[in-house]
């Protein structure tokens, strides 16, 4: 049978990987390289040739997506079965695609491929164990090859293979492309990325080189260096309030004419007793009160008889909006916290969402009330400077 099939045409870094002959090979690419679509042409040209492949995603909700695109590109005469809950495609060459993920490793027990491509590898719970004691022994019976594919999440295994591969050592290979190699995305794009983003998430999702702290937009050493022991003694003029819901902290970070921590609060209270803690607090200084939600009534309150104070709502655009200044805040060193803040901005992370936008948040289990608190205070210290605010006069 002659069938026509018609795959895109890798770029030059695509082209690169494929003509490797290592039996390992540790691709390190920032975001839109093209990793997925050189991962998807490598599964296709395999099971036409009736080799078993398997295709490793962090979640299974990926797994889908990307059988459904592989499955567009085979042509349906080639295609012998397709299983939509299984995610195999069989070929009547012989060859098959699993689709396997990092979140159920048992499912690699008892298959033998002569191909694993694991795509978004540094994303893979455990990659080491997940590597070597589930993934690395399906290759054993055809003395089978992989490729490790991912853009950095900091210092991990994904980047111990990759130094691995830098040394050519046992059969591995290591590729470095940045987003600017990917000729199919326009360099203006990544350059407007650029000024949008955190330096550390630039530097690791676009030029894919790894962050010292996995996914911290603020980098160790910014932190590091901008910790104070002792508050700063001048006088406070912003407050940022962050409201305690769902039993969280309320945090008041209050903010120096230079940016230096000069007051520090963070309890569980019940509502009526935080609302007179805040009306307590100086009418002199600017209170910015975090209004997302409960907030709002609790900010009515507030408002009616508290002086100098403001709402903030917390949305998808100017939640990362005020993270990012703060970021560019302590890149510059015009920002001063104190040891609890600098310890939240330690687990603090970002995630780029399929749709490229950014978002932010505390690794799961810790919190991120703090920093959000400096952060309100610091867009309102950065707005007072920018337009003399009136607030400095009360
Ligand atoms: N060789 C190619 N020919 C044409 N278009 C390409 C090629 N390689 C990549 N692209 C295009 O570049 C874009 C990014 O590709 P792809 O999704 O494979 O990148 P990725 O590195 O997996 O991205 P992400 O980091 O979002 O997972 C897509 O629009 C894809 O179609
Ligand atoms: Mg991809």
């Amino acid at each position: 049978m002659n069938v026509q099939i018609t795959l895109p045409k890798p770029h030059p870094g695509q082209q690169k990987v494929l003509d490797s002959k290592a039996r390992f090979k540790v691709i390190s690419a920032g975001r839109r390289f093209g990793k997925s679509l050189i991962s998807q042409v490598i599964s296709i040209i395999g099971i036409i040739n009736a080799k078993h492949i398997a295709y490793v995603t962090p979640t299974y909700a990926l797994s889908k997506i990307f059988f459904q695109d592989i499955l567009k590109l085979i042509p349906v005469k080639l295609i012998k079965s397709a299983n939509k809950t299984d995610l195999v495609i069989t070929l009547i060459t012989g060859g098959s695609l699993s689709f396997l993920t990092g979140e159920r490793l048992d499912n690699f027990r008892g298959r033998k491929f002569h191909t694993v491509i694991i795509d978004e590898a540094s994303y893979i719970p455990d990659l080491e164990s997940a590597w070597l004691n589930s993934i690395r022994p399906t290759l054993t019976d055809y003395k089978g090859n992989a490729l490790f594919i991912s853009t950095p999440r900091g210092k991990n295994y994904f980047y111990a293979l990759y130094n691995k591969g830098l040394n050519k050592e046992d059969g591995y290979e290591s590729f470095h492309f940045t987003t600017y190699d990917n000729p199919h995305i326009s360099a203006d794009e990544i350059d407007l990325a650029r000024l949008e983003l955190p330096d550390a998430a630039f530097k690791q999702e676009y030029l894919a080189e790894p962050g010292e702290n996995t996914n911290n937009p603020f980098g160790t050493q910014n932190i590091i260096d901008n910790t104070i022991t002792t508050l700063s003694q001048k006088e406070t003029k912003v407050i940022g309030i962050d409201l305690g819901k769902h039993n969280d902290y309320t945090v008041l970070c209050g903010l120096d004419e230079d940016g230096a921590m000069s007051y520090f609060e963070r309890f569980k209270n019940p509502w009526s007793l935080t609302i007179e803690r805040i009306k307590m607090l100086p009418s002199y200084c600017l209170k910015v009160v975090d209004s997302t939600g409960v907030g709002d009534a609790v900010f009515e309150q507030l408002s009616t008889t508290c002086h100098n104070i403001t709402g903030f709502k917390f949305t998808s655009t100017s939640k990362p909006q005020i993270v990012m200044e703060l970021v560019k805040d302590l890149e510059l060193s015009k920002i001063k916290v104190n040891e609890v803040t600098a310890n939240e901005m330690a687990v603090f992370e970002y995630k780029i969402q399929p749709s490229g936008h950014i978002k932010y948040e505390a690794q799961s289990g810790f919190h991120d009330d703090t920093v959000m608190a400096l952060a309100m205070a610091n867009h309102y210290l950065k707005q007072a400077a920018l337009s003399n605010y009136a607030g400095w006069l009360y």
